[in-house]
């Protein structure tokens, strides 16, 4: 089978095309404007989604070598994420899919990023637990099977992401913060600052990041002048290790309660190379498994490939609702 996977979720125009399994090309347009404005702004969003999204979804057919003809389905991410946003792919696969008479998929973005992990690992097999780490999701998921999933814990306030997003606005390092905070890392002391880990020692799967951020933030204000050089790298190197570490120290407490061996990580800050260490070292027990980081973070390629998962082994299960939801909950 066939499937064109549209992604319009946040800041990335995505388009891809997945055939038995195997995606043919994948074609990202990053949103670069927002930078400027230090975050995403939800009408600049939609307005370059609108402006791409032609030339993407062209540009994954021709890179595919196929044709609109060749397709079985389209999928589309229907939520969570900006409305705008969100409203622009959905309408644009609804579009094409009727132009072209195939059916049309509307897709879960966090479920997509779990099955990510299917394109890296082909041979992956149910159960197995899954960190999603992303700028607006903190979660611990039990996997079973398609469409069957168990949330263990998530986080109460700010994701993952979003500390690394305001953590860099707070050193002046710019958008987004997971990379740049990863390369003012590089090479710095991260013991050097004791940045607060919340729930590091509670037997609870639970994350909480906004005291972290307050806590950058009350540092930085106490310094003469805004970190540099060195004492940059040791700041950023300690507040990235703030966040790695309970993120695996949970992903830990969640294998030794569900006794399951495999875990994978999903979601943008999987590309987070500390964090893809750590969970090795600190799993010895278990495999731990993360796909390549442009997989990681927003693609059109999980899109295409859960649509077409759906298509082939649960065709009555298929989710064709394309309500557009900006704050749709996963279930199982
Ligand atoms: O999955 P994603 O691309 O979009 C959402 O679904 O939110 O995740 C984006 C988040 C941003 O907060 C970004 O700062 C973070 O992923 N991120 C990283 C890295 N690359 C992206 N965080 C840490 N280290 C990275 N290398
Ligand atoms: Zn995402």
């Amino acid at each position: 089978m066939t499937v064109l996977g549209i992604e319009t979720s946040c800041d990335e125009t995505a388009a891809a095309i997945s055939r038995d399994g195997v995606i043919l090309a994948s074609v990202v347009s990053s949103q670069g404007i927002h930078s400027r404005y230090g975050g995403v702004v939800p009408e600049v969003a939609s307005r370059e989604h609108e402006r791409f999204l032609t030339r993407v979804v062209q540009a994954s057919l021709n890179r595919s070598g196929i044709t609109l003809e060749d397709l079985d389905g389209i999928a589309a991410t229907r939520g969570p994420g900006l409305m705008g946003a969100l409203l622009t792919g959905v309408s644009f696969a609804q579009g094409l899919a009727r132009g072209t008479g195939v059916i049309c998929l509307g897709i879960d973005h966090i479920e997509a990023h779990i099955f990510a992990n299917f394109i890296a690992y082909p041979d992956l097999e149910f159960p197995f637990l899954c960190l999603l780490v992303s700028g607006g999701h903190t979660q611990i998921w039990r996997v079973d099977g398609l469409g069957r999933y168990d949330l263990l814990g998530e986080t109460r306030d700010d994701a993952a992401g979003e500390a690394f997003d305001k953590g860099a606005r707070i050193l002046g390092l710019g958008f987004p913060g997971g990379p740049v905070i990863e390369r003012a890392a590089r090479g710095g002391n991260e013991d050097a600052v004791d940045f607060p880990q919340a729930f590091l020692t509670s037997n609870a799967i639970e994350f909480s990041f906004s005291g972290l951020k307050t806590s950058l933030l009350n540092y930085v204000k106490k310094l003469e002048s805004p970190p540099k050089g060195d004492s940059l790298s040791d700041v950023a190197a300690s507040y990235q290790k703030a966040i790695v570490s309970v993120l695996v120290s949970k992903l830990k407490q969640a294998v030794e309660r569900t006794g399951i061996q495999v875990a994978v990580i999903a979601g943008g800050v999987a590309a987070n190379e500390q964090l893809r260490i750590l969970a090795r070292n600190v799993l010895t027990d278990c495999a731990v498994l993360y796909p390549p980081a442009p997989l990681c973070t927003d693609n059109g390629a999980m899109v295409a490939f859960l649509g077409e998962r759906y298509l082939e082994e649960s065709p009555g299960e298929m989710p064709l609702d394309l309500t557009v939801v900006p704050n749709l909950r996963l279930s199982g």
